[in-house]
């Protein structure tokens, strides 16, 4: 496997850590994951805008642009001969004395790396389930962060519970999942929460939300709860890895008539037919 190192592409063999590499210590950074269709990246461009802004936010400058970055994520594609799953990329705040205070004069450190993974059709096909969780995490869901120990913790408690997705919910209203946003639909109306610090603006949820109002179909991004969560007509989740992923029970009680819904599938096919 090749990989990106800051601006290098190499042999995963020649890669290490450093043990003092804030990221692993402090989980000092920020991440994407960016999906590659039949060898092409898909809305490179969102994604590395959302990596340059989370970093922002966490006051880490970057020295490449954005225009380099991306060029080193094709060529990373291209190195690879990857044709169907993701790049993942991450940046730390760099190697450093454990301290939690940082240096802003340490250099940033970059890696990128292929995934293989295809789309999950089957699950979209019959719709998956989800367990509701409370939204315990820090209130700066919208940086893209490596600290991922929550989301991790309700991921596996889904699991367990053989579950797909965690929803979190917080103060009675419905956030996210634990790695994708949600939407419902109640009397033809796809609802999705409002963006700001309480959720990760998804590339995908952008994504739907475009289609949707280009097709004439009514979305509003608004708070809704719980309750309206249980009382939707149908339920899905959206992300890059899962595009939209048909929710059909949640906490073992059906949404809608628990079966994958008819406005659910019509976002699913206008998605499926825009990445081509
Ligand atoms: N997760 N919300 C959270 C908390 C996420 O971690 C993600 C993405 C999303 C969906 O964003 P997008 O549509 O841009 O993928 C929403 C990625 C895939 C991950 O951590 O693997």
């Amino acid at each position: 496997m090749k990989v990106l190192i800051n601006e290098d592409i190499v042999d995963r063999e020649n890669t290490s850590v450093d043990i003092e590499d804030r990221g692993y210590q402090f989980g000092d950074g920020v991440y994407e994951v960016v999906r590659v269709y039949e060898g092409k990246t898909y809305e490179l461009d969102g994604h590395v805008e959302r990596l340059f802004r989370s970093a922002k936010e966490i006051d880490l400058s970057l020295s490449f642009t954005e225009e380099g970055f991306k060029q080193n994520i094709e060529n990373l594609v291209k190195e690879n001969n990857l044709l169907d799953g993701g790049i993942y990329f991450q940046i730390t705040r760099g190697v450093a004395p454990r301290s939690h205070s940082y240096d802003r004069t340490v250099a940033p450190e970059l890696v990128a790396y292929p995934l293989y993974f295809t789309r999950p059709k089957e699950k979209q096909a019959t719709g998956v389930t989800a367990i509701t969780v409370e939204d315990l995490r820090w209130l700066r869901c919208d940086i893209k962060s490596l600290n991922l120990l929550y989301n991790v913790m309700m991921k596996q408690k889904a699991q367990d519970e053989e579950a797909f997705e965690g929803i979190f919910i917080r103060d009675g209203i419905v956030t996210e999942g634990t790695s994708t946003n949600i939407f419902i639909v109640k009397d033809g109306i796809y609802k999705t929460h409002p963006v700001n610090n309480m959720i990760l603006n998804g590339i995908t949820r952008q994504r739907i939300i475009k289609l949707l109002r280009e097709n004439n179909l009514e979305v509003e991004e608004v708070e809704f709860t719980k309750e309206d969560l249980f009382a939707a007509d149908e339920a899905f989740i959206s992300s890059t890895t899962a595009e939209v992923m048909p929710i059909c029970k949640i906490d073992d009680k059906k949404i809608g008539d628990g079966q994958v819904g008819k406005k659910t599938k019509e976002i699913y096919d206008l998605l499926i037919n825009y990445i081509g």
